[in-house]
């Protein structure tokens, strides 16, 4: 047994999260994982962990067995705990209960109720610290439990009785991520001195340490500049991939898409380029309106020909029955992303340029993996994205996980923040100027 500290992982996916964990002297004793491409990846990049391979209502007992047999009677310190945030709602319980007593309650996803088997985990192994993050919806997210409905904080603080537990919404933003992305972070612990932190300041959360304009002596947003700024120019018609890096590689756009995106200015979308043929400007700007149902639509007579002179405009279109008409999608998507400003969360889609804002702010192409990696917060040695038989990962699994993953740096500072209150000799500064050094 090493003097590393100690923690598990569920919903593992390919370990993009557990990077924070060995960044900050942790070793992940034991992960679980359902997807067979992921585990893959994770075996590849974590081969000291014992991953089990399955569904996690499955394997609870050998998860259990597994992480006491590795622990060998030593606490187990931390738990990083990540479900899946797909089925997530924006229900409360109160509507929730409105809906079933109306009898028209919607289908429970059953993505939502992992979090049982997870909890069922913890008060069995007892980790000194959990983690969970989660998209900011779970914070309003409902489910039977013990014969009732109820919110999934209420049934983490209900379960883990000897833990002080605190949800909190961030912007990954205001702590340096160069990533707009709003997340719910719920830290759940044990130890008495971080509990007592809590007591006498508050939170388990370290303060923000950026804003958009650098108010208040915080640090100004990390942008999409400062971290991708310097990187080789590419572009999706004549030069897609790198000859030096493997993963800075853009999908080819077909003539259209390359027309429609060589002629959107930065900051701008697609769907309100103007005239190229004539340089008329004043041709009606994409829009949504809510319909009737209160959902969010997109408008379906933004013109395609140019009001002046006829001709067709450089705007996302396509051909239905014979006529050219404006495609469906919002001004978020075909957009140029803002040099000066975190890129917006990248998603599984970040390699298409129909994406919300994942058009490079300057080259008209969408962003390179390289780039996606590097915008979450993973830097050229932290990853390997391919097996332990050195098979490269295919594209829709490198994109699948790192859109539905966290951007490590974020766990890294939570991580550092407790540890910090727990030895009382951490400067949480200093590491976090450290950091920015990756970024610059
Ligand atoms: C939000 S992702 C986790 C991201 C991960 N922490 C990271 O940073 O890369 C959730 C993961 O849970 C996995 N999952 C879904 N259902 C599961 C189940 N029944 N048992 C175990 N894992 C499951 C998904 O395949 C997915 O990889």
């Amino acid at each position: 047994m090493d003097n590393r500290y100690k923690a598990i992982s569920l919903f593992s996916s390919s370990g993009i999260g557990d990077i924070a964990l060995k960044r900050c002297n942790i070793e992940t004793i034991v992960a679980n994982e359902l997807l067979e491409d992921r585990c893959k990846l994770f075996r590849r990049n974590f081969p000291e962990t014992h991953l089990i391979e399955g569904d996690i209502n499955e394997k609870k007992s050998e998860i259990i067995q597994q992480t006491l047999l590795k622990l060998n009677g030593h606490k187990l310190d931390y738990a990083l705990v990540t479900p899946p945030c797909q089925g997530m709602s924006k229900n409360g319980r109160g509507k929730l209960l409105a809906e079933i007593n109306a009898g028209r309650r919607p289908k429970i996803d059953p993505r939502n109720l992992l979090i049982i088997p997870a909890l069922e985990i913890i008060k069995e192994l007892k980790p000194t610290t959990v983690i969970f993050e989660n998209v900011s919806e779970m914070i309003n997210t409902s489910i039977p439990f013990d014969g009732k409905i109820l919110p999934i904080i209420e049934i983490i603080k209900n379960t883990l009785t000897e833990y002080e537990v605190e949800p909190k919404v961030i912007e990954f933003a205001d702590y340096g991520i160069p990533q707009r992305r709003l997340r719910l972070i719920t830290i759940a612990t044990r130890s008495d001195l971080i509990k007592k932190h809590k007591m006498n300041y508050g939170s388990f959360f370290p303060p923000k340490t950026h804003s958009k304009n650098s108010n208040e002596g915080l640090m100004k947003w990390v942008t999409v500049r400062d971290v991708i700024g310097s990187l080789e120019k590419l572009d999706g018609k004549t030069k897609t991939n790198s000859f030096n890096d493997p993963l800075h590689k853009v999908p080819k756009l077909d003539e259209m898409k390359f027309w429609w995106v060589s002629n959107t200015p930065l900051n701008k979308s697609a769907f309100d380029n103007q005239c190229v043929s004539c340089g008329f400007n004043k041709n009606k700007l994409h829009s949504s309106n809510k319909n009737s149902f209160g959902v969010n639509k997109s408008s379906r007579d933004t013109p395609v020909y140019c009001k002046n002179c006829n001709a067709l405009l450089p705007r996302p279109s396509i051909k239905k029955n014979g006529k050219i008409q404006i495609m469906t999608g919002f001004t978020s998507a075909y957009k140029r992303m803002d040099w000066d400003l975190p890129a917006s969360a990248i998603t599984r889609n970040f390699p298409y340029v129909c994406s919300d804002n994942k058009i490079h702010p300057e080259q008209n192409r969408s962003l390179s993996i390289r780039e996606a990696c590097l915008l979450h917060t993973i830097s050229n040695e932290d990853f390997y994205f391919e097996t332990c038989k050195g098979v490269d990962a295919k594209l829709t699994t490198i994109r699948d996980t790192l859109g539905e993953s966290v951007p490590p740096l974020i766990i890294e500072i939570l991580l550092k923040n407790l540890q910090s209150i727990a030895s009382k000799n951490f400067d949480l500064n200093e590491t976090l100027i450290q950091k920015q050094l990756i970024f610059t």
